[in-house]
């Protein structure tokens, strides 16, 4: 038989401890009570409804979570939602051009097929705009090594490191 729970008076059970958190996500402001356990993952996913960051492994390893926090790439599934208060976020919907077509990382990885199912790609889309920022002029292996955080099972690389390359090519040519 079950023992009846003992709660401190004026304590209400299992009452979820809620906090409110004001951010801005790819240049929108918002604000909204979360739950103080609630990942950044789960926040962006199920209340913001930026459905394009995926949740993979949950615990650090895949990168398919991976998002930029004033401007840095980290795993929205090893954060919580009260930690990024006062942040800028930018999710894989903030990275196209500000008319909508695809940024110039995101247009050369369509054209090298650096994409199958597409699970990884956010991830990798938030981890390339990151690293083409900080490396403009990478070679292969640099490439390999910015993206060793994240894992493909589909497309082998291949097609993500000549993206990564040919992007950052056709941005030194756009520069003045
Ligand atoms: S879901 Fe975050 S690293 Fe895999
Ligand atoms: S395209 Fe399927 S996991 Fe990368």
């Amino acid at each position: 038989m079950n023992s009846p729970a003992v709660h401190a008076a004026g304590v209400t059970p299992n009452a979820p401890d809620m906090r409110r958190v004001s951010l801005r996500v790819n240049g929108k402001p918002y604000s909204a009570e979360v739950e103080s356990r609630t990942t950044l993952v789960d926040f962006l996913r199920h209340s913001l409804l930026l459905t394009g960051t995926h949740v993979g492994c949950e615990h650090g390893v895949c990168g398919a979570c991976t998002i930029l926090i004033d401007g840095r790439s980290a795993r929205s599934c090893l954060t919580l939602a009260v930690q990024v208060e006062g942040c800028d976020i930018t999710t894989i919907e903030g990275l196209a051009n500000a008319d909508g077509s695809l940024s110039i990382l995101q247009q050369a990885l369509s054209e090298k097929h650096g994409l199958q199912c597409g699970f990884c790609t956010p991830g990798m889309l938030t981890t390339l705009s990151e690293f083409l920022r900080d490396h403009p002029a990478p070679s292969e292996q640099q490439v390999r090594e910015a993206i060793s955080g994240n894992l493909c099972r589909c497309t082998g690389y291949q097609g993500i490191v000549e993206a990564a390359l040919l992007a950052a090519s056709r941005i030194a040519a756009d520069r003045p």
